[in-house]
Parts: C-alpha cells; sequence; structure tokens
C-alpha cells in the first residue's frame, strides 16, 4: 500500500504552495529570542556547517550564511524556493522535505536551524521521521535548535478575535481580516483534533488557514530523545531561558535547542 497523505499535511502545503505565499514573509528582521539563541550557540554556527531548514524567502540567512563555512537552506515549497533564490541568487537553496534530507549526508552538519514552527506543519509520524532526519545529518555533539507551537499556551485553543481600532480605515482593514480569519476557522477547524500528547489546531498564523500541532515540553523531550537529541534548553518567547516546569503559558511557541547525542 502507497503513503497516504496525512489531511494536515495537504491543508498545510495548500497554503504554503500558495502563489503568493511569500508576500507573508517580507521581514529580515530575527525576533529577540532568536537573536539570543543564535548568539549563545555561535560557537556552532561561526565558520561551522549550517543548515537552515523550512528557510521561507531567506529571512535568517542574512545572519547565518555570512558567519558559516557552508550555509545550506532547504523549503519544501517551490514557491518559495523559487522566491528565495532570485532574492539571494549567491545562496544554496534547494527544494527539498524536512521528512527526507537525503540530498545531505549523514553527519554533514553543526547547527541545524528550523525556526517559526516548520515542524509544525507536519503529521505526528512525520514530525517523528522529520526530527530523526536533522538527527542523521547532524554530527554527533552538534545542535538542532527549532521552535515549536507550544500546548500551555493560554490562547492555544482560541478562535479569531475582532481587533477594534478608532481609526476608520484601520477598522475596515481588521474587518475585513476577521471575516477571513471566521471562515477560515470554521473551514479548517472541523480537522482540530486533542489527544494525550498533542493538538492540531488553527491559529492566527495564515488567519487560521494552517493545521499546527501543539505539544507541551515534557512530549517534545521526548520526542527528541526518540530519535538521539537530548534537550539542553529552552527559550520562551522574550528568550528567557526557562526550566522544565516553569509557566510558558504565556508564549505561543518555544524555541528549543537539542544537542546530538
Ligand atoms: C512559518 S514559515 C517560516 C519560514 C522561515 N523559517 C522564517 O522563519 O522566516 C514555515 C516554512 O516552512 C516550510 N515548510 C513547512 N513544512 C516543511 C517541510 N516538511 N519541509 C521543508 N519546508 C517546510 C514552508 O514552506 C515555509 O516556508
Amino acid at each position: 500500500m502507497g503513503y497516504a497523505i496525512p489531511v494536515q499535511d495537504g491543508v498545510n502545503q495548500a497554503v504554503y504552495f500558495s502563489p503568493r505565499v511569500y508576500s507573508r514573509y517580507q521581514s529580515r528582521h530575527l525576533t529577540p529570542r532568536e537573536a539570543i539563541c543564535l548568539q549563545k550557540y555561535q560557537q556552532f554556527i561561526a565558520d561551522k556547517d549550517v543548515l537552515d531548514v523550512g528557510v521561507g524567502t531567506g529571512r535568517t540567512t542574512g545572519y547565518l550564511a555570512p558567519l558559516a563555512r557552508n550555509y545550506e537552506a532547504v523549503d519544501y515549497s517551490p514557491v518559495m524556493v523559487a522566491y528565495a533564490r532570485k532574492a539571494m541568487p549567491d545562496v544554496s537553496i534547494q527544494q527539498a522535505d524536512f521528512r527526507d534530507l537525503s540530498t545531505f549526508r549523514n553527519e554533514t552538519f553543526d547547527f541545524v536551524f528550523a525556526t517559526d514552527n516548520v515542524i509544525d506543519a507536519l503529521a505526528h509520524e512525520d514530525r517523528l521521521r522529520a526530527l530523526g532526519e536533522a538527527c542523521r545529518v547532524l554530527r554527533p555533539g552538534k545542535i538542532l535548535a527549532l521552535s515549536a507551537h507550544n500546548l500551555n499556551y493560554t490562547k492555544a485553543f482560541s478562535g479569531p478575535e475582532f481587533d477594534y481600532h478608532s481609526n476608520p480605515r484601520i477598522f475596515a482593514a481588521n474587518f475585513v481580516q476577521y471575516l477571513r480569519r471566521l471562515k477560515n476557522y470554521k473551514r479548517v477547524g472541523r480537522l482540530r483534533t486533542t489527544n494525550s500528547d498533542y493538538a492540531l489546531l488553527n491559529d492566527t498564523g495564515h488567519d487560521f488557514a494552517c493545521l499546527h500541532y501543539y505539544t507541551a515540553r515534557s512530549i517534545m523531550k521526548g520526542q527528541l530523545e526518540s530519535v538521539g537529541l537530548r534537550l539542553v534548553e529552552v527559550f520562551d518567547n522574550d528568550g528567557r531561558s526557562i526550566e522544565e516546569g516553569e509557566d510558558d503559558r504565556d508564549s505561543p511557541s518555544l524555541l528549543y535547542v537539542a544537542e546530538r547525542l
């Protein structure tokens, strides 16, 4: 029997493969916690081999590529790859899937980065496959840094909220966005599921059109360990390194740093 494409995959590919998806990814800035993380783990980046997975339009490329000895970027979206290649013709950007990084040999990289919740577009089994691939291409003792949605976030299960504004033009734009969000919320929201380890939820990302995997730190730790990665530390939304059991309810996602054993 062939591989059945998970429903979650289809929903998210419809968004990430859409013709103008790059227009939502025009920022060139790091978030505070990304900056803190990259600074702290700079020894694994500077003059080292770096892989940026799910690079999108290349927001992070300008920070990593000049530092690294070799910088490789991949994304599974042909639209993102075409855009990024055109914007950064000197950078190696390949169309490849996090679940299958076979374009790279075992133990090729010192730092694998997958920021802005790339992994959460994948269904459960595929998530474990992707983590396994990240582990395989890392050298022993080297680092995976990836962000993932946080099941403890207070608004994880919320629906669209109308953002009132006194300026009539902003009010109108917010209203149009609210209607779009409501429509997507109903359409994709039918696929929401929850079990003891994780939930699949649509959220403000792409106006509720994506279906994201949300889990908690303890589950993520076990998933990393199951493929041969040891959790080193976790950054909250503000870039604070937080301990197990600390309150993380204000963070929509967490940035995990793990070491290949
Ligand atoms: C939220 S965007 C983040 C883009 C970029 N990392 C950033 O921080 O600006 C998620 C990106 O991951 C890519 N992506 C999602 N699933 C992927 C997969 N299985 N393999 C490779 N790329 C994937 C999407 O095409 C999209 O470009």
